[in-house]
């Protein structure tokens, strides 16, 4: 039975080592929250978009000094005929068509090529919508490192560039899982400059970071490790990420659409109901008129936190959407 006891105590050591690990080097957390450094998938040419999406066309920003960001700028299918062989300034004009254009920010591992976003873009670009899906400073090809302020600007200086070329189509943030608390972090801000976003779809969203680290089924395995909360509380504290979409939605009036799978193993489903109620709650507080609709999916369909895409009525579920926001506008 030897070599059950050498299993049992590589467990042990292993189940008591992370704890130390963490206090040794409490910089894990902040990778583990922005997991930028798993740069998967592997062998993707980011500036080379046409390997895995059609009619998309690779650029980069800078959104800040010394920061240049990945950006990829899928077409509407139906313009994809008149796209061969365009210019940048060609796509860029694109974007003031009328068809909407989302802003997708991705959640908190690998880049802009990973299958369940490329497998988005289609989608909505067969939805007859512009898509532009950015790798945020530190994830993919750009530079710098991540944090949450520096995710937020990255966006919002994206949200803002759009903005320049797109006249008067809406033009429409889409979060999903960490960048769910870019976009409403994106919103407060547009908000407060007086122009809030024209609308918000959070995919897999959390209430905020705390909550959603101690909801973590590993650091579930530890909580009852006497000191093990306070060391994660005082390692949060000490890295400044908070991610407040609970707050953030306490003031955003703009239209919402929450989708969350019931068997979501990442962000609990009812971290995306709470939000939801709390925007009815605010939207009654300010009467407005802005629509806001959750769409749940069921546990046996199996979506859990990035297969969404999977469900074959996602883009009617945005059209009917968007067209509610054009009788609002
Ligand atoms: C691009 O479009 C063509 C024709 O519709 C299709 O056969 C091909 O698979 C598409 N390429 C990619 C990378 O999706
Ligand atoms: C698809 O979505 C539309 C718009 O939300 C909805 O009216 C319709 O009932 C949905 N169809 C199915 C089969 O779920």
């Amino acid at each position: 039975m030897s070599w059950m006891k050498t299993t049992v105590s590589s467990l042990i050591t292993l189940y008591v080592s992370v704890p130390v690990l963490l206090f040794v080097f409490p910089w894990i957390v902040e990778h583990i929250i922005f997991a930028h450094l798993l740069t998967f998938p592997f062998f993707v040419d980011l500036s080379r978009p046409e390997d895995l999406l059609n009619n998309t066309y690779n650029f980069y920003l800078s959104t800040e000094e010394d920061i240049s960001v990945g950006v990829w700028h899928t077409l509407p299918a139906s313009q994809w005929e008149q796209a061969v062989g365009k210019s940048p300034e060609w796509y860029q004009r694109t974007l003031g068509d009328g068809s909407p254009v989302i802003i997708y920010l991705h959640g908190n591992g690998g880049n802009r090529a990973m299958k369940h976003r490329v497998e988005l873009m289609k989608i909505m670009s067969a939805a007859d919508y512009h898509v532009l899906s950015l790798d945020y400073r530190g994830f993919g090809d750009s530079t710098g490192e991540p944090s949450e302020a520096g995710l937020t600007t990255d966006a919002l200086y994206l949200y803002q560039w759009v903005k320049q070329q797109s006249r008067d189509s809406f033009v429409c943030l889409w979060g999903h899982s960490l960048g769910s608390g870019v976009a409403t972090n994106v919103a407060v801000k547009l908000q407060e400059q007086g122009s809030a976003p024209d609308a918000v779809i959070l995919q897999g969203a959390f209430t905020n970071m705390e909550e959603t680290i101690f909801n973590h089924p590993i650091t579930k395995l530890y909580l009852f490790l006497p000191g093990f909360e306070s060391l994660m509380w005082n390692i949060l504290g000490r890295n400044n990420v908070v991610f407040a979409n609970d707050e953030n939605v306490k003031t955003l009036t703009s239209p919402f659409l929450i989708l969350h799978a019931e068997d979501d193993n990442i962000i609990p489903y009812h971290m995306g109901l709470q939000l939801y109620k709390t925007l009815l709650q605010t939207q009654e507080k300010h009467s407005t008129e802005a629509p806001v609709e959750m769409i749940s999916y069921r546990a046996e369909l199996g979506f859990s936190h990035n297969r969404i895409y999977l469900d074959p009525n996602l883009s009617n579920v945005v059209k009917g959407f968007l067209r509610k926001l054009r009788l609002h506008h």
